[in-house]
């Protein structure tokens, strides 16, 4: 894997860090503390400038209100999801929609679609979410990763591989709640990454797809597996 100065992080499930090149700290998905498969290390932030949440199942934004509080980052999200955050005191929730593109400290962060729900457990009511999101994240070194959020596999794929050529492509495999190694594998037909990093599998027992399983199947792609709390760069 290739990264030119960009550091990486799997905090486990769906959760990574990235320290960009010009030192500014960006955290995807940030569920932690309840996170299984979040090193103790890990659980508690140090810093973060920018959050980006793909949508409001808790295994996303579970840590998302209380690390906004005390870090104050530029959170980015669906707009739904945005005004939820808000209405909790997230002070600098930049809600954007599908399409867009923005241009945040050194970074800039294109939503693009991704095929699921997005409730938002709040006590005993489920808010409306907006629509899941994925994120294409670009750097000053020209590193471009794609973060799917959580998804089935769709044929728009495509257009995410051909309009914005992702050297890395971070893809769900555990299935049942999003793909499993078969649809994920055939995404990155679609998506032509360099590098493919598995997510989102074996937190809980129902997430049955293996890296293994995925490796088999990935053709013209690197399956690269990160080990939570171990930095990349
Ligand atoms: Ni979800
Ligand atoms: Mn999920």
């Amino acid at each position: 894997m290739y990264l030119n100065g960009t550091k990486l992080t799997w905090l486990g499930h769906a959760a990574f860090r990235v320290e960009t090149p010009g030192g500014k700290t960006v955290l995807i998905d940030p569920w932690l503390k309840g996170n299984p498969a979040c090193p103790e290390s890990e659980k508690e932030v140090k810093k973060v400038d920018v959050m980006l949440c793909s949508h409001g199942h808790s295994d996303h934004i579970g840590d998302a209100v209380e690390i906004a509080k005390k870090h104050n980052p530029v959170v980015v999200g669906m707009v739904e999801l945005c005004a939820w955050l808000q209405s909790k005191g997230v002070k600098q929730a930049s809600g954007m929609n599908k399409g867009g593109t923005a241009n945040i400290l050194d970074l800039k962060i294109t939503m693009v679609h991704a095929s699921h729900s997005s409730g938002i457990q709040d006590g005993d009511r489920l808010i409306y979410g907006g629509e899941p999101a994925g994120f294409v994240m670009e750097f000053s070194n020209g590193l471009k990763i794609y973060h799917a959020g959580d998804t089935c596999v769709f044929g728009d794929m495509a257009i995410i591989g051909e309009l914005y050529k992702p050297d890395i492509a971070m893809l769900p495999i555990g299935d049942y709640y999003t793909m499993s190694p078969r649809e994920a594998a055939y995404a990155c037909s679609l998506l032509k990454p360099k590098t493919v990093i598995p997510m989102h599998f074996g937190t809980f027992p129902i997430l049955t797809g293996t890296v293994a399983e995925f490796r088999k199947l990935v053709k013209d792609a690197e399956v690269f597996e990160m080990k939570p709390g171990v930095t990349v760069s």
